[in-house]
């Protein structure tokens, strides 16, 4: 990109003349001047009869080329009025008037920037060759400042270039690292992503990532990546001079000369960064490399990036473990008491679950699935928690209101579960255990692949148990038997191909 031509340059391509000012106190030396220019050709001639008037009348022009100035004038003189125009136009090009031309004085005027000298009287062959002179060093004056301008411009540029890059790889980084962590599902995993994205970033080979332990009042490592010496697993947090203890105690980046200190984990340069959780330092990630001469400042931003979103990450991810931790203690309490009223349920949720995983795993069940019928799975009859003793104790056959009273725990199961903040696909696992792939079983009469596949293999896995279990109105069948039960019912009770993939389980475990 060029700049635009200066004013100066644009007036005198489009009029064609250069632009002359004449500053003397003797009217009839200007008068004079002005003549034998006009003579010469391509000039504008303007005038002024004192270097105030000249300087005043120089600004308005705003373009002009040259000065033509006596050396000798009442107030300011020539040398002042070239230093002074000089400095508001370097380009502009000076020449002096003297009637006593002497060494000193023309030194003087040069040093203020005068290009060149008239003395008066003036002859018109001297006046053309300084005119001639006058229009050169203008030319030359006008490049070279076009070019500076260019040389500014290019610079400007190429500042505002790097800028440009530095932000679109931040933009580039900070896209990598959100992607990245968002799709992070427990915190040792997100340790390990983190050690590996801080050593991508950086270019380094080594990372680690320390975790504070305030209970025992160490710095855990939770992570690490190709670390080049064997190091501690643990740093107490009172053994001051450790690079990462430091990092605790201070709460900055730091960058360290491991090579040269002692107790080093590492002979290499190391940068250490803080991760902050609600203002107090939760971790530190650390990056070494055996470079010594590597430009870190660039790493340390971007490491503060990573170690920004990545506590951010953290923090979501610890709460939602604590919850989840939380909800797990609440769902096993519920299915305790559910076992302590009914002990024909004790260990027959487990069970269940057991082999409605291993049915789920020959059918090739996604990961999701297995884990959200591990999660609801022990849970699928919790709803029997809302039903009376009295029918779930009875010894004997049920009557038909009583069997219509069991019929709903499904429902309440979901129900339960739901408000603990389960998802829905487990929601519904556990209110569709009972239906049938003919339509006839409860609470919806769902049938075939209305019902959610994770229902239809709980509800083979259940029967199953609930077979080859005593009960109070029945000895337990043999497995061999109740296979059989399950296996002629295929289609009518039950989804065939699950019946084909419990089979082929059962098969397999004799
Ligand atoms: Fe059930």
């Amino acid at each position: 990109m060029t700049q635009p031509l200066h004013a100066v340059d644009q007036e005198m391509v489009n009029s064609g003349k250069w632009t002359l000012l004449i500053i003397d106190d003797d009217a009839p030396t200007r008068q004079v001047l002005a003549q034998s220019l006009e003579t010469l050709g391509d000039f504008s001639v303007y005038e002024a009869a004192n270097g105030v008037d000249g300087l005043a009348q120089f600004q308005k022009l705003g373009n002009v080329d040259g000065v033509l100035v006596d050396i000798n004038m009442p107030g300011m003189d020539g040398i002042e009025f070239v230093s002074r125009i000089k400095d508001l136009d370097n380009s502009v090009v000076a020449i002096v008037i003297t009637g006593y031309p002497s060494m000193d004085v023309i030194i003087e005027a040069m040093r203020a920037g005068a290009a060149d000298f008239l003395s008066k009287p003036f002859k018109f062959d001297q006046l053309r060759l300084a005119m001639e002179r006058l229009t050169r060093e203008r030319r030359i004056l006008l490049d070279n400042r076009l070019l500076s301008q260019e040389v500014v411009a290019k610079k400007a540029l190429e500042e505002l270039n790097q800028k440009l890059e530095k932000k679109i790889r931040e933009q580039t980084v900070l896209f990598t690292i959100s992607d990245t962590l968002s799709r992070i599902k427990n915190t040792q995993e997100l340790y390990q992503q983190v050690v590996t994205m801080a050593a991508a970033l950086t270019e380094t080979k080594e990372a680690k990532f320390w975790v504070v332990n305030h209970d025992t009042k160490t710095l855990m490592l939770a992570a690490a990546l190709n670390a080049f010496q064997e190091c501690e697993r643990q740093i107490a947090l009172d053994a001051n001079g450790l690079p990462p203890v430091q990092v605790v105690q201070e709460g900055i980046p730091i960058l360290v000369d491991s090579a040269s200190r002692k107790n080093s984990c590492s002979d290499a340069f190391q940068l250490l960064v803080p991760l902050f959780i609600r203002d107090e330092v939760f971790g530190v990630l650390s990056v070494a490399s055996p470079v010594h001469d590597r430009n870190f400042e660039e790493g340390i931003f971007l490491l503060h990036l990573l170690a920004e979103k990545a506590s951010l990450t953290i923090e979501n991810l610890l709460l939602y473990e604590s919850v989840i931790q939380n909800l797990h203690a609440t769902l096993k309490a519920l299915v305790r008491s559910l076992e302590a009223k009914d002990p024909y349920t004790k260990e027959h949720s487990h069970r269940v679950t057991e082999v409605a995983v291993s049915i789920a795993t020959k059918m090739g069940c996604s990961a999701e699935e297995m884990d959200s019928l591990r999660f609801a799975g022990p849970l699928h009859d919790i709803g029997k928690i809302g039903i009376s003793d009295q029918i779930l104790m009875k010894p004997g056959k049920l009557t038909k209101d009583e069997y219509e009273i069991i019929k709903a725990h499904p429902v309440i199961g979901a129900e339960i579960v739901g408000h603990l903040g389960l998802l829905p696909v487990e929601k519904a696992i556990i209110r569709h255990h009972h239906e049938r792939w003919d339509g006839r079983g409860y609470p919806d009469g769902l049938r075939q692949g209305e019902i959610p596949r994770l229902s239809r293999i709980l509800a083979v896995a259940d029967t199953f148990d609930a077979m080859t279990s005593c009960r109070p109105y029945r000895k337990a069948l043999s497995v061999e038997k109740a296979e059989q039960e399950i296996e002629k019912n295929g289609g009518s009770q039950f989804d065939p191909e699950v019946v084909e993939a419990f089979i082929s389980y059962l098969n397999e475990k004799r």
